[in-house]
C-alpha cells in the first residue's frame, strides 16, 4: 500500500513512521526542504521522540519511507493520504486554515481516482467535508465519495509519547459516507494495533476531539477557580482536590498559570466557528474558560507580589519557555502571558530554558538571562524541566520569592534560600 503523510512535523512524522513499520510503502510530503533532506539523509530531527532514532533510517534504507517536497511525487501513486499540517487561530481568534489549504490545494491536482483521504488534523466541525473535500473536488475534478473516499480521523496523541499513545489510544474515524467510514477503518485497522471507533460521520469525529479538548480547557478553568478562592480562604486546593478526585466521579485538573501548546486553547474556539452549514453556535463555558485561563498569568504575578513586595524595577526569571516540561514546543506557552504581566508589574522579566538556545528565546520576543544563576529578585516556576532537578535556589543573589505555578516544588527547599513559597492553590 503506498500512503502519504502530507506534514512531517512532530506527529506527521512519527505517524509516517508508524504506517513504514507496519509495511506501508510511505511518502512524506513537506514545504520544508532543509526538514525533507535530513529525513532523507537517514537523520532524525525529533531526537526526543522516542522510538524515532532506532526505526527511521533503516526505513529509509529499506525504502519503506521518503520523504519528498513535490506533490506530485507525494502524491500521484498514493492509495491513501494522511493529511496533518496545522490549523491555529489568528489574531482575532479565528481558524487559520492556510496552512492547510496550502497543503490541500497542492496535493489535489495530483490525488488518484479510487484514494483514500484521511484529514488528522484538528479541525472545526465540516472542515474535511465542506473545505477539504471541496477544495479537493476543485483541484482533482474528482467528486468526493465518487472519485475518492474521505474521512476524518482526530489525532489524540501527545509529542513526545507519540508511538505509545498511537498503541493506546482508540481510533475514532467519522467519514463523509458509509463506505469513506468503512476504507478509514479498514485502513486504520491495519495501521494501528488499537481498537477503532467508527462513529455516525466525519462531522462527529471532528466534533468527538472539540469535546475532549475543551472539556479540559474548561476543567482546567474550573480547577483554576477552585485554586483563587482557595488561595483567598488559606485552604490548600490541590489537597482538596487530591481528595474530591478519590471518589470516581470526580475528575477535576490541576490549577496553573494559564493552559499552553497549540491544543487545549485553541480548539475551544473552534466551536464558535463550524465549517458545516446551520444556525450559528451559542457557546457561554468554553469562552469563560478561556477568559479565566488567559487570565492565571496576570493572577499569577498579583500572588507574587503579594508575596515578594513591588516588582516595579525587580528582575524575574521565568523557568520554561516550553508549554510543559520536557517537550520543546512553546506555541500559545504561559511564559508569553507571564512576561507581559510581568513587564505590566514594571518588571525586567528574563526567560530561561535548557531546551532553547538564548536565539531561540530571542527569535520569540523574549529575554534570556545574561547568566544563569544569576541575581533576581524571584524566580517563577511555568515549566519544571527535568535539567532543574538539581536548582540550587541559594545560588541566586538576592532571591526574595519564588512562585512555583506548577506545583513542582517542595516548599522546604525553597525556604531554605531564604526566599518565600507561593503556589497556585497552595498555601505558601
Ligand atoms: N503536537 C501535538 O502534541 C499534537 C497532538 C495531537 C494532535 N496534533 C495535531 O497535529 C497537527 C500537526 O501538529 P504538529 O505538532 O505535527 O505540527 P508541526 O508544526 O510540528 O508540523 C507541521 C508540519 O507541517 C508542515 N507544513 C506546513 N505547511 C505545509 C504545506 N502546505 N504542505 C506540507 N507540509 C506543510 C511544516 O513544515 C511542518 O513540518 C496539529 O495541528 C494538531 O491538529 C498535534
Amino acid at each position: 500500500m503506498n500512503v502519504t503523510v502530507v506534514g512531517l512535523g512532530k506527529i506527521g512524522l512519527p505517524l509516517a513512521v508508524q504506517f513504514a513499520r507496519k509495511g506501508a510503502v510511505v511518502a512524506g510530503y513537506d514545504i520544508d526542504r532543509a526538514l525533507v533532506e535530513a529525513i532523507n539523509a537517514r537523520h532524525n530531527p525529533l531526537p526526543s521522540e522516542p522510538g524515532l532514532t532506532e526505526t527511521l533510517p533503516g526505513l529509509i534504507v529499506s525504502g519503506h519511507l521518503r520523504a519528498t517536497t513535490d506533490p506530485r511525487d507525494a502524491a500521484a501513486r498514493a492509495d491513501v493520504i494522511v493529511l496533518i499540517v496545522p490549523v491555529d487561530i489568528d489574531a482575532a481568534l479565528e481558524p487559520d486554515f492556510a496552512l492547510l489549504d496550502a497543503a490541500v490545494d497542492a496535493i489535489g491536482p495530483h490525488l488518484r481516482r479510487g484514494a483514500l483521504v484521511l484529514v488528522e488534523t484538528t479541525v472545526p466541525a465540516g472542515t474535511t467535508r465542506y473545505r477539504v473535500g471541496a477544495r479537493l473536488r476543485d483541484a482533482s475534478g474528482l467528486v468526493p465519495g465518487e472519485g475518492f473516499a474521505l474521512a476524518f480521523s482526530p489525532e489524540r496523541v501527545s509529542s513526545g509519547r507519540v508511538l505509545s499513545d498511537l498503541a493506546d489510544y482508540p481510533k475514532i474515524v467519522g467519514g463523509i459516507d458509509e463506505l469513506s467510514t468503512a476504507r478509514a477503518a479498514a485502513f486504520y485497522r491495519e495501521m494501528l494495533d488499537v481498537e477503532v471507533m467508527t462513529v455516525r460521520d466525519a462531522e462527529t469525529a471532528e466534533f468527538s476531539k472539540l469535546v475532549e479538548t475543551t472539556y479540559r480547557d474548561v476543567n482546567i478553568a474550573l480547577a483554576n477557580e477552585f485554586a483563587r478562592a482557595a488561595d483567598a480562604l488559606g485552604i490548600d486546593a490541590l489537597q482538596a482536590i487530591e481528595a474530591a478526585n478519590s471518589q470516581p466521579y470526580s475528575h477535576v485538573h490541576a490549577p496553573g498559570p494559564g493552559v499552553g501548546g497549540h491544543c487545549i486553547p485553541v480548539y475551544p474556539y473552534f466551536l464558535l466557528h463550524p465549517q458545516a452549514p446551520g444556525a450559528p453556535v451559542a457557546a457561554e463555558l468554553a469562552p469563560a474558560a478561556r477568559r479565566i485561563n488567559d487570565d492565571m498569568a496576570h493572577y499569577a504575578v498579583a500572588r507574587l507580589e503579594a508575596a515578594a513586595g513591588a516588582l516595579e524595577g525587580a528582575t524575574v526569571v521565568v523557568l520554561g519557555l516550553a508549554y510543559r516540561a520536557g517537550v520543546k514546543e512553546s506555541r500559545h506557552s504561559s511564559a508569553f502571558g507571564l512576561v507581559s504581566a510581568l513587564a505590566g508589574a514594571g518588571a525586567t522579566a528574563y526567560v530561561h530554558d535548557p531546551l532553547y538556545t538564548d536565539g531561540e528565546i530571542r527569535a520569540h520576543g523574549l529575554e534570556p538571562p545574561p547568566s544563569f544563576p544569576l541575581p533576581c529578585d524571584a524566580l517563577i516556576v511555568q515549566a519544571w524541566h527535568a535539567a532543574y532537578a538539581d536548582l540550587d535556589f541559594g545560588a541566586f543573589p538576592g532571591l526574595r520569592a519564588v512562585l512555583d505555578a506548577r506545583a513542582a516544588l517542595d516548599p522546604d527547599d525553597v525556604r531554605r534560600s531564604g526566599a518565600a513559597y507561593v503556589g497556585i492553590g497552595r498555601p505558601g
